[in-house]
């Protein structure tokens, strides 16, 4: 469904990414995780289109997308929710929703999506009105994933959902993200918070300094020594 071939980044002088390879099939989820500075965001950033590989090659769907502008991306079914939310907090709920599907001509489609991000976040619904600026982090994350879902995406990229987020809230939009992905969609799931990431993955990818230091199956992975010591907490 999505895959990326030894895909080399720079920032300048600095290698972030060295040659690195993932797949997604469809129907998956499947989590990046790594520590701070490995490079996941830069992985996710580059998949969508924001930032230039210097080498290697992006498909979706068996097509090769990696020359395509991040808007071409996301009307392929490719969408991105960045690391830090980036909600427009000076406009309100429902216009954040509606900027998620600006590129859809579909608008009977798009009224029934956004009664689907309604009554996946019902809170959304209530505060449709409210500015976002003025909502909570987990409401903001969960804006955040409504506007990715209106642009009605085969794979969603998510960077970092959990972040800040009070434990019952990481919860809640950790299944979120499971129903999300029974109802079709297929996920990456970048997290620092691995122990909640390879529970709700079928397989992940353990990212080192820019390197792919590991993958398989997230109950495998879950098992494995080093990983429990790196990043479960023993
Ligand atoms: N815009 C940027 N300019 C320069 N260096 C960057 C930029 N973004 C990321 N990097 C560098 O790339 C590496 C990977 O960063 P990042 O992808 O943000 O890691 P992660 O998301 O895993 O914490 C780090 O060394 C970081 O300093
Ligand atoms: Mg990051």
């Amino acid at each position: 469904m999505f895959e990326v071939e030894d895909l080399n980044v720079h920032f300048g002088g600095i290698h972030a990414l060295k040659g690195i390879s993932l797949r997604v099939d469809e129907g998956e989820i499947v989590t990046l995780v790594g520590a701070n500075g490995a490079g996941k965001t830069t992985t996710l950033r580059t998949a969508s289109g924001l930032k230039k590989p210097t080498s290697g090659r992006i498909t979706l769907d068996g097509k090769d997308i990696t020359k395509l502008s991040a808007q071409d991306r996301v009307k392929r079914g490719l969408c991105q929710v960045p690391e830090g939310r980036r909600v427009f907090p000076a406009m309100s709920v429902s216009e954040n929703l509606d900027l998620g599907a600006y590129l859809r001509r579909d608008r009977a489609g798009v009224a029934a999506d956004l009664t689907n991000v309604f009554e996946r976040f019902p809170v959304l619904g209530e505060r449709r009105r409210q500015l976002a600026g003025t909502l909570s982090g987990g409401e903001q994350q969960m804006l955040a994933m409504g506007r990715a879902l209106m642009s009605r995406p085969k794979v969603l990229l998510l960077d970092e959902p959990s972040m800040g987020l009070a434990p019952l809230l990481v919860q809640e939009i950790f299944s979120i993200i499971a129903d999300i992905n029974a109802e079709g969609t297929t996920v990456l799931l970048v997290e620092q918070n691995a122990n909640m990431a390879l529970q709700v993955a079928h397989r992940a990818y353990v990212m080192e300094t820019g390197t792919m230091v590991m993958s398989g199956t997230a109950a495998e992975l879950s098992q494995t020594d080093d990983i429990k010591k790196a990043y479960l907490g023993g």
